[in-house]
C-alpha cells in the first residue's frame, strides 16, 4: 500500500471515530491513537526511513499536510464538546427565579422597648423632655454630687464595678440629674432612660446589667403633693385606673423625705402570692424631694427652687406590664418569648 492510501485510509477511520466520540477524555484518546508516540500516523512518519530520497520530501509533504487537516478536525471537536459541556453545566445550575421561598423571620419589637415608648410617651405628655448620660460615668456623678463621698455606707449598697478609683459603670441614671442641674436652668422637667450597672449575681429578679429610667423636675414650689400626682398618673396610664399606688418611707442620700413606691402586684391583683412574696404588692421605683444639699452641690439656690426625683426599673415594670415572671426572659433573645410581643 503507498503512502497515500494509507493516509486516506488513516483520515478516513478518524473521521469516521469522531462521529462517534461524546467525551473529552474520548477524544483525548482518540488523538493518542494517530497523533501520540505510537499513533498511526507517527508510525507512517517512521516508516519515511525506508523510502529512496527522491520519495522522501514527497511523503513528507503528505503526511504533514494530513496531520493538520486531522489536528484542525480534532480541535473542532474538542471546541464543540467544550461548549457542549458548559451548556449542560449551566443547565443543571439554572435558578428558578420563579420557586416561592422560605418567608424572612419578621422580628418583633423588644417588650422593654414597647414599655419604655408608652413610658416616655407618658412623661413627654406631661411636659417631660428626654436626656441621656453616659454609661462609664465619673465617680464625681454617680457619687459625689448626689451626697455620696467616698466612704459613705451608702455606697455599699450598690454594689459598683468600678473601672479606677474614679470611674465607674454608672450604678444608677440618678447621675444624669446631677449633669442637667449643671447645665441647664430650672425649671427642669427631664426624663432619662438608660443601662445602669451593679455587680450582681443572674436570677429570676436580679442581673448585673438592668434599665432605669430617671425622672428630675426643679421648679418653684414644687412639693410632694406634685411627686405623688405624677407618679400615680403615670401608674394608671400604663397599668389602668384601678390601679393602687403606695409610697414606704425610704431613705437615699440624695433627696430627702425619700420613698419607694408600690404597685398593686400583677400576679394576684393584692392578694399576695409568690410573686409579691405575699403582700399583694411590687415595688417599681424610689424616688424623694431633691435633697436641698445636692441642689446647692449642682449650682442651684435652695432656698429658691425645690424639685423631686424618681428612678424607676424599667425590668420590674415591664414584668409588671405582661406578667413576665422571670427576668431573664427579657435578655436570652428567646425567638419563642419574643414573637409573642408582635
Ligand atoms: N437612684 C436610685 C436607685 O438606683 C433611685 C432613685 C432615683 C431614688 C431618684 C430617688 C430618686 O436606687
Amino acid at each position: 500500500m503507498d503512502i497515500r492510501e494509507n493516509l486516506q485510509k488513516i483520515s478516513e477511520e478518524l473521521k469516521q471515530e469522531l462521529l462517534a466520540i461524546a467525551t473529552v477524555q474520548e477524544l483525548e484518546a482518540l488523538k493518542v491513537k494517530v497523533l501520540g508516540k505510537k499513533g498511526s500516523l507517527t508510525a507512517l512518519l517512521r516508516g519515511m526511513g525506508q523510502l529512496s530520497p527522491e520519495e522522501r520530501p514527497k511523503a513528507g509533504q503528505l503526511i504533514n499536510e494530513t496531520r493538520e487537516q486531522l489536528t484542525a478536525l480534532l480541535d473542532e471537536k474538542q471546541q464543540a464538546l467544550a461548549l457542549k459541556e458548559k451548556e449542560e453545566r449551566l443547565l443543571k445550575e439554572a435558578i428558578d427565579v420563579t420557586e416561592p421561598r422560605d418567608l424572612p423571620q419578621i422580628g418583633a419589637v423588644h417588650p422593654m422597648q414597647l414599655v419604655l415608648n408608652e413610658v416616655l410617651d407618658c412623661f413627654t405628655s406631661m411636659g417631660f423632655s428626654v436626656a441621656e448620660g453616659p454609661e462609664v460615668e465619673l465617680d464625681h456623678y454617680n457619687f459625689e454630687l448626689l451626697n455620696l463621698p467616698k466612704n459613705h455606707p451608702a455606697r455599699d449598697a450598690q454594689d459598683t464595678f468600678y473601672i479606677d478609683d474614679n470611674i465607674v459603670l454608672r450604678t444608677h441614671t440618678s447621675p444624669v440629674q446631677a449633669r442637667t442641674m449643671l447645665s441647664q436652668k430650672p425649671p427642669i422637667r427631664i426624663v432619662c432612660p438608660g443601662r445602669v450597672f451593679r455587680a450582681d449575681e443572674m436570677d429570676a429578679t436580679h442581673s448585673p446589667v438592668f434599665h432605669q429610667i430617671e425622672g428630675l423636675v426643679i421648679d418653684k414650689d414644687v412639693t410632694m403633693g406634685d411627686l405623688k400626682g405624677t407618679l400615680d398618673a403615670f401608674a394608671k396610664r400604663l397599668y389602668g385606673n384601678d390601679i393602687e399606688v403606695r409610697f414606704r418611707p425610704s431613705f437615699f442620700p440624695f433627696t430627702e423625705p425619700s420613698a419607694e413606691v408600690d404597685l398593686t402586684c400583677f400576679n394576684c391583683h393584692g392578694k399576695g402570692c409568690r410573686v409579691c412574696k405575699g403582700t399583694g404588692w411590687i415595688e417599681v421605683l424610689g424616688c424623694g424631694m431633691v435633697n436641698p444639699k445636692v441642689l446647692e452641690m449642682c449650682g442651684i439656690d435652695s432656698k429658691v427652687y425645690s424639685g423631686f426625683a424618681f428612678g424607676i426599673g424599667l425590668e420590674r415594670i415591664t414584668m409588671l406590664r405582661y406578667g413576665i415572671k422571670d427576668l431573664r426572659l427579657l435578655f436570652e433573645g428567646d425567638l419563642r418569648f419574643l414573637k409573642q410581643f408582635r
